[in-house]
């Protein structure tokens, strides 16, 4: 055995092959597990995929790149729990597809967003940020009440999100555009639907109170919703190993 150590001590190559060899099982046990997300994630009370609209929401946050200055990732420090709730949790994020944790706060974290403000709160701010907030460097996106929002082909979303793991079932796909217009109208026709199918909590009204169903109304429906899903009173994180509690 000794032998044959000294034969690989004093050949570099055969060295250098071993030890990727012994580093790649340490690596394979250690990473492979966390593919599974049902492994590394506790599942929360109340989180559930994004409806259509929101989702539509989702989709101008992420053109309009509210990332670049907006994180969506509170931390378990007791300066940012004071400030913005609750620390997240990763259930909150699941469903998102490329989740929207950001590494850049220029603006504050968005994580809980959902419920602070007014629908109308929203409308202003975004279409002109400094009229609320004087000294605010948020550009403005007045645009976004004038565009119509794109929800006729909001089932492709749906599927390809699927596809990747979000449990969205035959059901929710094809009615996806009608969900989302019932949702920004109270169309009294497809509102029992839309209940139905993503529970009896979702936002169901018109955000910009106009009358076509803007992209505006979209990105509202999705900031109102952020943080608001998990039941945060039942949830009892999973006791610490090792700890001295
Ligand atoms: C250049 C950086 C920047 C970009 C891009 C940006 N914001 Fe902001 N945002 C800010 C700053 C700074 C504030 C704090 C001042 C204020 O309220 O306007 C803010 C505040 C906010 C708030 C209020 C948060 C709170 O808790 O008070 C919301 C909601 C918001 N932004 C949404 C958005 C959305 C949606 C987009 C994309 C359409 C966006 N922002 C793009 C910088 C930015």
């Amino acid at each position: 055995m000794l032998k044959h150590h000294a034969k690989i001590e004093k050949n570099s190559v055969l060295l250098l092959i071993f030890t990727v060899i012994v580093i790649s099982i340490g690596g394979i046990v250690e990473i492979l597990p966390l593919f599974r997300k049902e492994t590394t994630i506790e599942p929360v009370q109340g989180v559930r995929p994004y409806t259509p609209l929101e989702l539509a929401g989702q989709n101008v946050y992420i053109r309009e790149g509210c990332y670049n200055c907006h994180s969506q990732q509170i931390r378990a420090l007791r300066d940012e729990v004071e400030r913005y709730g609750h620390y997240s949790l990763a259930a909150e994020s699941m469903y998102d597809h490329p989740f929207q944790w950001g590494s850049k706060r220029t603006g504050p974290d968005l994580a809980r967003v959902g419920g602070k403000y007014s629908d109308d709160w929203h409308v202003q701010h975004m279409s002109n940020p400094q009229a609320l907030v004087p000294e605010s460097i948020m550009p403005s996106y007045p645009h976004l009440t004038t565009r119509v929002a794109d929800l006729d082909g909001i089932a492709d979303d749906l599927k390809a999100l699927r596809a990747v793991g979000v449990p969205y079932s035959d059901d929710m796909i094809s009615n996806a555009a009608r969900d989302a217009y019932a949702q920004a109208t109270q169309d009294s026709d497809y509102l029992d639907g839309l209940l139905e199918r993503y529970g009896d909590k979702v936002n169901a009204r018109n955000f910009d109170s106009q009358n076509h169903t803007s992209e505006m109304d979209a990105l509202i429906a999705y900031l109102q919703v952020l943080g608001t899903m998990a039941e945060l009173k039942d949830y009892k994180p999973a006791p610490a190993r090792g700890g001295n509690q």
